[in-house]
């Protein structure tokens, strides 16, 4: 049986051997033993290779699930998936979704494949290069069945940077980085003209065909590949939410008014919606759990859910999420921008704790190749995390960057500091999304019974995967962060010639610049990342291209690029 679990190549190699040499025959059986007793010691033995759910929200806050402490939002399933599996405190990304997209998938720093900066435009011809090999690609090769639900974002300009042409057996949803929430048309601004195409597909093909709301489209989708999958592969889905990011400028925020007329304690009109957006978001999380119980998987099943990057209170594409009393947005390398929720939930029991280490979105391709048993690539930046996250002990990751050079700015946090260099949008620098936005009409909703109602919570009783309501307490609490007085004046910009350091355990709000206190630690946090940024493959310029006008491919945005 737990011939099975291994990668067919040792089987393979198993027999090569056999046939060259006895003596190399013996080393590689204690090589055999080695692999079989860590997967044993660790936990990941198993008959069957576990399937893979990988959820990724789009532009979700620090201070947009309930599980960080706010009752303003209730996330129930997302939160039980914590408090039932691992609960990560300090889960980092990139700041932007095209580069968190290709770092996931490539388990390297976005500024390593030239993927850092501005998020992808559909006129762009630019996607992630087709040397890079992907998550899927590394899972199919271990006879896993793939899928991508959402959105992609890492290139849509020719045919050979698609999802199905890397790894993906199927794909539904959005090539780019956004569509409306019911037309799924995505606008931009071509030579000042304002031109809109539809950009939702089913493997490749423009999905004319569909209706309804986008987040139930994918969540129906989701549900159906995994009610139909033939258990004797094993399955990884990436279900890539669009929720809660917003759609074009003249209708960003949209959800079901059914929906919306449920969160009227929300204040904040726009939030109010947002809130219902990311309601619909949560929602979709329990189908996804319920589904895997029903089909009798999820104690075979690693489910993943993070955001791609802090959520847009303001500027371009603004949602109304907040990242509170996290400072700064999207776009930005201060903690609102990078510090986001992260749960990872295991079929292991023992694993069921609040983790306080590192965790960066480059770590998750060795991690998850790693707790299905395969053997890890070595030209990547991530860092298998598994044992260390399982067994609850020091994280290996020590040190993150961020680094753009389109708008200028490079950070890295090295054990409990952080240096900012650079130029950063200031608004985008700033503290946003508490205050008015946070406030409450009335009495918020029960946040117990609305755990206890939820499908995750039920589905998570079944196989006996509950905590008491004290732990959740306690999870709760400890992940509140905490800023009791911020005091603006003194807040510390960076600009070209000017850094900030600061110690991001004791100061998570980033209020007080060390840099005068500690001039040997900015010196050498300095050359790290001046050597760090030698790898660094500029971005190329944005030129949004004409010629990938929808309206010369029946208002569809396309490959357009095959085509020049
Ligand atoms: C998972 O649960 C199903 C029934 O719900 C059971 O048949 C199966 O043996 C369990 N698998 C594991 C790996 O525990
Ligand atoms: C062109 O677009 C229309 C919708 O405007 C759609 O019904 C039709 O199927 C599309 N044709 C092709 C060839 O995709």
């Amino acid at each position: 049986m737990w011939r099975q679990c291994i990668d067919k190549s040792y089987n393979s190699k198993f027999v090569q051997l056999n046939k060259i040499h006895p003596i190399r025959m013996g080393t590689f059986y204690i090589l055999f033993i080695a692999v079989i007793s860590a997967v044993v010691v660790h936990g990941t033995f198993d008959m069957k290779k576990q399937n893979i759910v990988f959820i990724m929200a789009d532009d979700l806050g620090w201070n947009d699930v309930s599980f960080h402490g706010t009752d303003q939002i209730l996330t129930p399933n997302i939160d039980m998936l914590g408090y039932s599996g691992v609960a990560l405190e300090r889960y980092y990304s990139h700041c932007i979704c095209t580069p968190s997209r290709s770092a996931f998938l490539t388990g390297k720093y976005a500024h390593v494949t030239g993927m850092q900066g501005y998020p992808l435009t559909n006129s762009e011809d630019r996607g992630l290069p087709i040397t890079e090999k992907i998550l899927p690609q590394y899972l199919k090769e271990l006879g896993y069945a793939t899928h991508l639900v959402g959105k992609w974002h890492v290139g849509g300009s020719r045919g050979e940077y698609l999802p199905l042409k890397r790894g993906f057996d199927t794909h539904f949803g959005h090539m780019g980085g956004f569509v409306d929430y019911y037309e799924y048309t995505l606008e931009e601004k071509l030579s000042n003209d304002l031109v809109s195409g539809l950009n939702l597909y089913r493997n490749e093909t423009p999905a004319w065909d569909v209706e309804g709301y986008l987040t139930d489209l994918y969540n129906k989708e989701a549900i159906s590949i995994i009610k139909s999958h033939d258990e004797s592969t094993p399955l990884f889905l990436m279900l890539a939410h669009m929720a809660p990011h917003g759609s074009n400028d003249g209708a960003l925020l949209q959800a079901p008014p059914q929906d919306v007329r449920t969160m009227r304690h929300v204040e904040s009109p726009e939030r109010r919606i947002f809130a219902a957006m990311v309601k619909k978001l949560d929602d979709s999380v329990g189908d996804v759990v319920e589904a895997l119980e029903e089909k009798g998987i999820l104690n075979n099943t690693i489910i993943v859910f993070v955001s791609d990057n802090g959520a847009m209170t303001s500027g371009n594409s603004v949602n109304y999420g907040s990242n509170w009393p996290l400072r700064g947005l999207k776009m930005s390398p201060f903690e609102g921008g990078i510090r986001l929720a992260g749960v990872m939930w295991t079929p292991l029991p023992k694993a069921n704790h609040l983790y306080r280490g590192y965790v960066h979105v480059v770590d998750w391709l060795p991690t998850l190749l790693n707790a299905v048993g395969a053997e890890l690539p070595n030209n990547i930046d991530g860092i298998s995390l598994w044992d260390d996250i399982i067994i609850n002990k020091e994280s290996s990751r020590k040190e993150m960057f961020e680094i753009d050079d389109m708008f200028g700015f490079a950070s890295i946090i090295s054990n409990d500091f952080k240096l900012v260099t650079g130029n950063v949008t200031p608004e985008y620098s700033d503290y946003q999304g508490g205050g008015s936005l946070l406030r409450i009409i009335g009495k918020p909703p029960s946040y117990f019974d609305a755990i206890k109602k939820s499908k995750a919570y039920k589905s998570l009783e079944k196989i006996d995967r509950l905590k008491d309501t004290e732990y959740y307490k306690n999870v709760r609490n400890t992940l509140k962060v905490n800023c009791d007085h911020i005091d603006e004046s003194q807040i510390c910009y960076t600009k070209s010639d000017k850094l900030c350091l600061f110690n991001i355990k004791d100061d998570p709000c980033e209020t007080k610049d060390l840099s005068a206190l500690f001039p040997d630690l900015v010196e050498s946090m300095l050359l790290r990342l001046t050597e760090e940024k030698k790898r660094l493959i500029p971005r190329s310029p944005l030129y949004r291209n004409p010629k990938s006008n929808p309206a010369f491919f029946n208002y569809t945005w396309t490959t357009f690029a095959d085509h020049l």
